[in-house]
C-alpha cells in the first residue's frame, strides 16, 4: 500500500508570476501534473497534495478521486509540510515524499526507493553534484552508512565539501513518520521544521538508510525560475525525441522537435525540423512531415506527405494524401485516401473524397466533397450568413472552375462543371454545366482616356 505526499505549498517567488509555480508547464503539462502522473504510475491510490500559496488554483487544476489536498497555511518547513498530511496516511502504508516542482523523476527510479522500505529500512534519493551549494549534504559514517542530512546553512566548512546532496525525495513506513514528524524541532539556522532531520532519527531508532540515485541528474531537478524551466523543457523534449528515434522515427534534428502531448508513430516516419505536436497525434507508417508543421489531435494515414508550414488540428487524414505547403486543416476535416490540399487552403468540418484536389487558395467549410473532384483555385464555400451555417454538397467527378463562390445551402450533382468566376446560388443537377457570371462584351476601337494638358 503506497501513500504519496506531494509538497506544493511554496510560493515560487523567482518565477515572477501570478500563476502558482507548480502550475507552470513542462512539455505542455503542469509541473504538479507530471508528479501526479508518476505517482499514479507507481500504483498509488492515495495522493496527498500539500497546498498553500495559490491553493485554490492548484486544487481546481488537479481535482481527481485519488487526490486529497491538505492545506499548509504557513510554510514552516518541509517537515511541517509532511506533518499536515500525517492524519491521512494509512497505518501500514509505505509513504513516499515527492515535490510539486520536481517534475521529471522517472517512476523506475522511485520504485527502487519504495521497494527498499521496510520496518527497519527507509529509502533516500541522493545525487552527486559538482556544485552542491545550497543543498542538504549527505553525511556518512566511517562504514559509509548515511548518518544524517545537514542543510547547507547549518553545515560546517568540512560538511560543505560533501558533493552528495539530498534530493528531498524519500520513503518510509507511515508508522515511523507518525513517530518522528511530531518530534521535529525548528532549532536551526532557518528556524524551519526540516524533514531531513528524520534521517538522524531513523538511525537512532536502528534503521538503515537505503540510498538510490537517479539515472540522470535532471530527474531530481526542481524548477525555481524561468531558466530552469526552459532547461528542463529541452531535456524533456530530448528524452521524447530519443524514445521516438529508438522506435524507428527519423528526426532530422532532435534538438528542434517538440511534443506537448502524446505522439505515436508507425514505421519509417520522417519528421523534419521545427514540428510541434499537441494533444494526441498519430502518424501512421511512412508519413513525412516537412519543416515547421503544427499538428494537434489528429490522425495522419500511411504514406501521407505534409509539406512545410502546414497547420492541422482535429483532422482525420487517410492514406497517401498530400497537404500543404501552407495548408490549414481545422477541426472536423476528413480527407479520404489520395486527397490533395494545397497552398493557402483552409478546410473546416468538411469531408474531401478519394483522389479529390483542392490545390490553391480556397476555403471549404461545412461541406461534403465527393471522389475525384477538382476544386479550382480561389473557390469559396459561402457557408455563413452572419447567423447560421449551411452545408455545401459536391458530387463525384465535379470540376469547379477557379474563383467560384458556392453560396450554401447548395448541392452540385455528379459530373457537374462550373465555369470559372461563377457565383452559384442554385442546385446543379448531374452532368450539367453551370455558369453564373456577367457575360463578356468586347468593344472595338476603344479609346483609353488621355491626360489633358494643364
Ligand atoms: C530541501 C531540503 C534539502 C534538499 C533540497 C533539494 C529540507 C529541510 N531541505 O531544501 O536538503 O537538498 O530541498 O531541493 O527539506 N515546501 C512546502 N512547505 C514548506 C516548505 C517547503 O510545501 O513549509 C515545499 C516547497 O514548495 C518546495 C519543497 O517543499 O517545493 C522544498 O522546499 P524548499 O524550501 O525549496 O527546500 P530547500 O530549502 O531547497
Ligand atoms: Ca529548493
Amino acid at each position: 500500500m503506497l501513500d504519496i505526499v506531494v509538497l506544493a505549498a511554496g510560493k515560487g517567488t523567482r518565477m515572477r508570476s501570478d500563476l502558482p509555480k507548480v502550475l507552470h508547464p513542462v512539455g505542455g503539462r503542469s509541473l504538479v501534473q507530471h508528479v501526479i502522473d508518476s505517482a499514479r504510475a507507481l500504483g498509488s491510490d492515495r495522493i496527498l497534495l500539500v497546498v498553500g500559496h495559490g491553493a485554490d488554483q492548484v486544487e481546481a487544476q488537479v481535482a481527481a478521486d485519488d487526490i486529497r489536498c491538505v492545506a499548509q497555511t504557513e510554510q514552516l518547513g518541509t517537515g511541517h509540510a509532511v506533518l499536515q498530511a500525517l492524519p491521512h496516511f494509512r497505518d501500514d502504508a509505505t509513504v513516499l515524499v515527492l515535490y510539486g516542482d520536481v517534475p521529471l523523476t522517472r517512476p523506475e527510479t522511485l520504485q527502487q526507493l519504495v521497494e527498499a522500505v521496510s520496518d527497519d529500512t527507509m529509502g533516500l534519493l541522493t545525487v552527486d553534484l559538482p556544485k552542491p551549494d545550497g543543498y542538504g549534504r549527505i553525511v556518512r559514517d566511517s562504514d559509509g552508512q548515511v548518518e544524517a542530512i545537514v542543510e547547507h546553512k547549518d553545515a560546517t566548512d568540512e560538511q560543505r565539501r560533501i558533493t552528495e546532496i539530498n534530493t528531498g525525495i524519500l520513503a518510509a513506513k507511515a508508522g515511523h513518520l507518525q513517530k518522528w514528524l511530531p518530534s521535529l524541532s525548528n532549532d536551526n539556522a532557518q528556524g524551519e521544521y526540516y524533514l531531513t532531520d528524520i534521517i538522524a532519527m531513523a538511525r537512532r531508532d536502528g534503521l538503515s538508510i537505503h540510498v538510490a540515485q537517479p539515472a540522470a541528474p535532471q530527474e531530481v531537478e526542481g524548477i525555481n525560475n524561468r531558466q530552469q524551466q526552459a532547461a528542463l523543457e529541452r531535456y524533456y523534449q530530448r528524452c521524447q525525441a530519443d524514445a521516438l528515434m529508438v522506435e524507428g522515427v527519423t528526426l532530422l534534428d532532435p534538438a528542434r522537435f517538440d511534443c506537448r502531448g502524446r505522439l505515436t508513430a508507425g514505421r519509417d516516419v520522417v519528421i523534419d525540423v521545427n514540428c510541434l505536436f499537441e494533444g494526441e497525434v498519430m502518424l501512421e507508417d511512412g508519413v513525412t512531415l516537412e519543416p515547421n508543421c503544427y499538428l494537434k489531435d489528429c490522425v495522419i494515414g500511411a504514406g501521407t506527405v505534409i509539406k512545410a508550414n502546414s497547420v492541422i488540428e482535429g483532422a482525420q487524414v487517410a492514406s497517401r494524401c498530400a497537404i500543404g505547403p501552407f495548408a490549414r486543416l481545422r477541426p472536423g476535416t476528413q480527407l479520404a485516401d489520395g486527397a490533395r490540399v494545397g497552398n493557402f487552403v483552409e478546410i473546416k468540418k468538411a469531408c474531401i473524397g478519394e483522389g479529390s484536389k483542392v490545390n490553391h487558395l480556397s476555403y471549404i467549410g461545412d461541406s461534403k466533397v465527393g471522389k475525384q473532384v477538382n476544386v479550382g483555385a480561389g473557390t469559396i464555400t459561402c457557408n455563413y450568413d452572419g447567423v447560421n451555417k449551411f452545408v455545401t454538397e459536391i458530387g463525384d467527378n465535379v470540376f469547379v472552375g477557379s474563383n467560384t463562390a458556392l453560396v450554401a445551402p447548395v448541392k452540385l450533382g455528379q459530373n457537374v462543371t462550373v465555369g470559372a468566376g461563377s457565383v452559384i446560388t442554385r442546385d446543379i443537377a448531374d452532368d450539367e454545366l453551370a455558369v453564373g457570371r456577367g457575360r463578356q462584351r468586347n468593344i472595338q476601337g476603344w479609346q483609353r482616356p488621355v491626360k489633358k494638358a494643364p
